[in-house]
Parts: structure tokens; sequence; C-alpha cells
């Protein structure tokens, strides 16, 4: 595809890594119900894989519900659910044909059953897709995950040759949600709030981080695009002189 705004395809991040903020407060200014704003943040997550894709970056992580989010009203929960299902359902022929392979990050376990089915369905038919690999954060917690993990390397102290000693970073990471995927290499979040509210803390720790004051559905093509921009031109030194 043609290149946009001067972003140079070389030094684009391998994996972007987006915390969805702002849906409640989108909503309010207009005198709409909270959910108005998820829905609407829907069409700017369409809008985001789409063009993440084009750009041929690899991982495209997406917070769409934390293992917090639970204690949202249960209309919300119920609502945030439907969305998300509506979109695998909705959006599975446009994601096949654009190449993208869906993969969910999280405590999938705690997910209603109907929701688990269909995305299990939308991963398996997505599973040898070759082009954007699109993380659905779900039930995620970044220190959740590091015990999900913690659990699974102590069983299998237990009940394997495995040891202590053993255990290092590569051995961590093959244990978490993001096996055999690239670091964030920026983290986007929307809505003015700086913080990464437990989103991928083991793998952020050397993202590049991102701030603006759009709310999630008034984020547009041309700002994610100068997001990009701004990461480019960033020296990373991953704490090397
Ligand atoms: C944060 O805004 C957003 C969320 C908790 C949910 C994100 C969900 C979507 C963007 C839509 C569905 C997702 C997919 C993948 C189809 P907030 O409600 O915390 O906003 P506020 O801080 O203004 O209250």
């Amino acid at each position: 595809m043609a290149i946009t705004n001067g972003l140079d395809p070389k030094q684009l991040p391998k994996h972007v890594g987006i915390i969805m903020d702002g849906n409640g407060r989108w909503a309010k200014k207009r005198g709409l119900p909270r959910v108005a704003g998820h829905k609407e943040g829907a069409k700017t997550v369409k809008m985001i894989v789409r063009t993440s894709g084009e750009l041929g970056i690899q991982v495209l992580s997406l917070y769409a519900f934390s293992t917090e989010n639970w204690q949202r009203p249960q209309e919300e929960v119920r609502y945030l659910m439907g969305l998300l299902t509506e979109y695998l359902i909705s959006e599975l022929d446009e994601l096949m044909a654009e190449d993208v392979k869906i993969k969910a990050i999280g405590d999938l376990n705690a997910l209603p059953g109907r929701v688990l089915k269909i995305l299990e369905n939308a991963m398996e038919k997505t599973a040898y897709n070759k082009g954007l690999t699109l993380n659905l954060a779900l039930s995620y917690g970044g220190r959740d995950e590091l015990i999900r993990s913690t659990r699974k390397i102590a069983l299998e102290i237990k009940s394997t040759n495995l040891t202590c000693e053993e255990i290092n970073e590569a051995l961590i990471r093959a244990y978490l949600d993001t096996k055999d995927q690239p670091d964030p290499d920026l983290i986007i979040r929307t809505s003015g709030e700086m913080r990464l509210s437990n989103f991928l803390l083991f793998q952020g720790a050397y993202a590049e981080l991102w701030f603006t004051n759009t709310l999630w559905p008034d984020f547009t093509k041309d700002e994610y695009l100068k997001a990009l921009l701004e990461y480019s031109k960033r020296t990373r030194r991953f704490g090397k002189a």
C-alpha cells in the first residue's frame, strides 16, 4: 500500500498496544448512556485493525476488557460482551479477507460460555492467516497474567524435571499469554489518562508510551499515523548508553 504520512515502513513498530479509553466520557458529553460510547468505540476498533493490517504491523493488542472491568454494572458488562461477539461474528469475513489472525489474551475461563465459543470459533477460523495478529485483551490484567503463568511454572516444576534454577526470562515468556510474540514497541492510550492500568506489564517494560487527550471514539486514522510517525523518530536505548 502507499506509504502514508511520510512513514518509513522500516521504522514502524512490530507490536502496538492500545488502551482504548474515554468511551464513557464521549457518551456523557453527548448526554448518551455509557454504552453508546462503547458502540462508537467499536467503529474505531474496525478502522484501527484495518489500518494496522494495511501498514504491515505484526501484532496489535487492544485492551478491550480488563480483569477490573468485571466490577462495572452488570448491564455494561453484558453490553460489552455483546459488542465483542457481534464484532467477532459480523467482521469475521472481512478479517479473513484482510488475513488477520485473531488471538485472545487474558483469563478466558472467566468469559461467559457463549462468548468463549464465538471467540474460539474466530481464533480457529483465522489461525492460519499470515497478516496482522490481533490480540484481544479480554478479562486481561498484567498481574493476573503473571500469577497464571507462575502457577503453570510451579506445576511444571512439581510434575516434571524442570528445576527452579532453569527459570529465566525466556522461560517466563513461554508461559505468558503473548508467547512467541514480540514485545509491544509502542503503547498508545487515549483520553488523557497517563498510566498503564495493568496492561502488558512484563512485555511493556521498554515500550514507548504515547498519550492523547482524544477520546477513543474520536480517535482517527490520521492521529494513529501521527503516533506511529512520532514513534519512528524516537531513540530507543533499552537501558543502554
Ligand atoms: C474504556 O472506556 C473502554 C473500555 C472499558 C472498553 C473498550 C471497548 C470497546 C472499544 C468496544 C468493543 C471492543 C471490541 C474489540 C469490538 P471507559 O468506559 O473507561 O471510558 P471512561 O473512562 O470515559 O468512562
